[in-house]
């Protein structure tokens, strides 16, 4: 596909310098006016453009570009299991995957500037701005059947939340069962979706979204308490991101093939968010039910001490928030 006009506009302001309309209409070799509705369009997009009179276009902050290559010399040892491609715009990185058939190999890697159609869990859309943003989608190919791949999408957290530790990012927690969230906002979020035989092998496309740097005004789009990077740890480049969470992964998944969920399990139960705490869960038709977090089970199940009794929850479908606490305020 052609790059999208907007894209190859930002890319060349991406060193920050003012560069006035004529010299990027040369460049490019279109119009003044083409390029000032690029630039509309990378505005509502998410990126702020300075325009000053006399000296032309800059970018208010930079953007670190995705960049195959850089991910690759970053992923060491790991990089033989990973086949990365980047684009600037895709509808949703995990559709590219489900829809790209026997091309879509184990291992391979999308990650796009931007989604048009980025989907969250339970039917929600998943909002980035170009740059704001890391959202990629990996195919991972398991041999066994969906049945055994219970605690896969709680160990795929795990690897973001070590990846996270990896570049010094203290503070982020899981919330059951694939939130990443800090100071009680929402920092990334996986969506993992299966497709195979019963038996196995099965297919996962694990689609990743984290929020690096979003815009103040952006935060209004979206529908929960949300928190970035930048916030809580400065800025992060988002290839060594990339590739800290893809080495990660590699590491998690290769030990949760071999032994399950249980060797996980315990360091993950050190980053639950909910660990011991009073919690409301909403089931998928409505049906609330309160109680205390009292673990995590073998196979990623959430085990909830309803007044004595130890009850398990398996669906992702449920909601469930803390009861003793005040609602977090997104910063
Ligand atoms: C959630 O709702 O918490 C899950 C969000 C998952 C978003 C990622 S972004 C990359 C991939 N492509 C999508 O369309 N969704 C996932």
């Amino acid at each position: 596909m052609p790059e999208p006009l907007e894209f190859r506009v930002l890319r060349l302001l991406s060193d920050q310098e003012f560069r006035s309309g004529e010299a990027l209409a040369q460049t490019l070799g279109v119009t003044r006016a083409t390029i000032w509705n690029a630039l509309e369009k990378a505005e509502r997009l998410g990126v702020t453009v300075h325009r000053i009179r006399g000296s032309g276009y800059r970018l208010a902050a930079p953007i670190d570009w995705l960049d195959a290559a850089t991910v690759r010399t970053r992923l060491d040892e790991h990089a033989p299991v990973f086949r990365i491609r980047v684009e600037d715009e895709v509808d949703s990185t995990s559709t590219r995957l489900l829809e790209g058939g026997a091309d879509v190999l184990h291992g391979t890697v999308l990650a796009a500037e931007r989604q048009t159609a980025g989907r969250g869990r339970v039917g929600r859309p998943w909002w980035s701005t170009v740059g704001g943003g890391l959202t990629f989608s990996i195919l991972w190919r398991f041999a066994g059947g969906a049945s055994a791949l219970g605690g896969a999408s709680l160990a795929v957290a795990l690897a973001v939340i070590r990846a996270l530790r990896s570049l010094g990012v203290d503070g982020a927690q899981v919330k059951w069962p694939n939130d990443i969230v800090h100071s009680g906002c929402k920092l990334a979020g996986i969506l993992i979706e299966l497709r195979g035989d019963a038996l196995g092998p099965t297919d996962a496309v694990i689609g990743i979204g984290v929020n690096v740097a979003i815009p103040r005004r952006a935060r209004q789009e979206i529908d929960q308490p949300v928190i970035d990077l930048q916030t809580v740890a400065g800025p992060i480049d988002r290839n060594q991101l990339l590739a800290a969470i893809l080495r990660e992964l590699h590491a998690v998944l290769t030990q949760f093939e071999a032994h399950g969920f249980t060797v996980l399990r315990e360091e993950w139960a050190a980053h639950h968010a909910y660990h011991d705490r009073e919690v409301e869960v909403t089931l998928p038709g409505g049906q609330r039910v309160a109680g205390r977090v009292d673990g995590i089970g073998g196979g990623g199940e959430l085990i909830i001490d309803v007044g004595g009794e130890r009850r398990t929850f398996v669906s992702g479908e449920m909601r469930l928030r803390p009861r003793d606490a005040t609602p977090p305020v997104a910063a």
